[in-house]
């Protein structure tokens, strides 16, 4: 690993806000951004779009290893377009079955090596911001900066609720809830990188604070 680059870890359970605060940090130390989260979101897209058996481990694993995964940022801001195999899924990428089939493909041990170049890739000079749920225990267990966010299921799911309705998408607070609960379950149980804490990671429970605060805290222990 290149000493010259930095790299703070952002873990955490789906809703803990990293999306939001690993783009703000990133911005404002002026740092890449990997949401790995991504990366799972589209093999698990492009498998569907194959018609693949999520459950077939050689065959999503096939697609993990063949998939091409392009970030682009539109030249008049706004949000990071993805683009699947030559195809823009950002909007596909973003609904809760792409979550959840993300978290099923991303039980299979192959599949998460298939993904560790990748992520790699990212480690460019001045620094990156790498946010996910094993950024700090697998793919970069030397970062010198690691944090994990926590925030109670009830407030995840609540801002999960907000986000999804600002889209206009149909949704009810207790079946976001139910989803939530499910895929900390999973992520949590698998045999292959759980999401849990690195043993140098600091602990930030986010329930009650605004992004902005949140964003200062993670800068204060960068800048530290
Ligand atoms: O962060 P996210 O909600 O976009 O992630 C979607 C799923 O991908 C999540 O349920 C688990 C999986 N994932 C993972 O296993 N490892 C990562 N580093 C990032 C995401």
């Amino acid at each position: 690993m290149s000493a010259a680059v930095h790299i703070l870890t952002l873990d955490g359970p789906s809703g803990s806000g990293k999306g939001t605060i690993a783009r703000a940090v990133a911005d404002k130390l002026g740092w890449h951004l990997l949401d790995s989260g991504a990366l799972y979101r589209a093999v698990g897209y492009a498998a569907a779009m194959a018609g693949l058996d999520l459950s077939d481990a050689e065959a999503v694993t096939r697609c993990a290893q063949q998939i091409k995964i392009a970030f682009r940022d539109p030249k008049d801001g706004g949000e990071t377009r993805v683009i699947v195999n030559g195809v823009d899924a950002t909007d596909e990428l973003r609904t809760e079955t792409a979550g959840a089939a993300a978290s099923a493909i991303a039980a299979i041990p192959a599949v998460r090596q298939a993904l560790v170049d990748l992520q790699w890739s990212f480690r460019k000079p001045p620094g990156l911001v790498a946010d996910g749920r094993d950024m700090g225990t697998v793919i970069f267990p030397d970062a010198p900066y690691k944090v994990f966010l926590t925030a109670s299921a009830a407030e995840r799911a609540k801002r999960r609720y907000k986000q999804l309705k600002e889209k206009g998408l149909n949704v009810t607070l207790a079946s976001l809830l139910r989803e939530i609960e499910a895929r900390d379950a999973r992520d949590a149980s698998r045999a292959v990188a759980p999401l849990k804490p690195a043993n140098d990671a600091v602990l930030l429970d986010t329930t009650g604070m605004s992004i902005e605060q949140v964003v200062a805290k993670v800068l204060s222990l960068v800048q530290a």
